[in-house]
């Protein structure tokens, strides 16, 4: 079903290398609009909670030590068919399968460090936009 919603954080690791404009950028270019932002921290609670499906995998450790490193920035965008195109727009989650001209192509580091998040179903645009944005986020 085409949804008009998604959410997507840019992680630490974009902001630290200067790609905030470059991104953004691109994602408006590309037909998003965004309907709330904000650069914020991630707790090491609330990160364990926004990705508590991967809990009991090895890089779990080393997730909630990047994603608390330094600040996010939080986006829920609009566009027709917003999760699965944005999905397309970001990429592969390791940035050596991701397509030329995505964005994890263009600007992630390595599978751990891959610059961009994006919601994988319409359910989760949800729950991940509240989790950032209700104003209780995180507790
Ligand atoms: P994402 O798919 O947005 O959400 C889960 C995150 O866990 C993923 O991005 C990466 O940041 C991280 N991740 C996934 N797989 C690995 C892995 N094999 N090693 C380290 N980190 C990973």
């Amino acid at each position: 079903m085409a949804t008009n919603r998604t959410f997507t954080i840019l992680k630490p690791d974009s902001i630290e290398k200067g790609y905030i404009g470059v991104i953004l950028e691109k994602i408006t270019s590309s037909g998003f609009r965004i309907v709330a932002m904000k650069m914020t921290y991630l707790t090491r609670q609330g990160t364990r909670k926004f990705y508590k499906m991967h809990k009991d995998r090895p890089f779990f450790g080393e997730l909630v030590e990047y994603m608390t490193r330094g600040p996010i920035i939080a986006v829920i965008l609009e566009k027709d068919n917003a999760v699965e195109d944005f999905r397309a727009l970001i990429g592969a989650t390791n940035p050596e399968e991701a397509a030329e001209g995505t964005i994890r192509k263009a600007y992630a580091t390595s599978i751990g460090e891959n610059a961009i998040h994006g919601s994988d179903s319409d359910e989760n645009a949800e729950i991940e936009g509240e989790f950032h944005f209700s104003g209780r986020e995180q507790f």
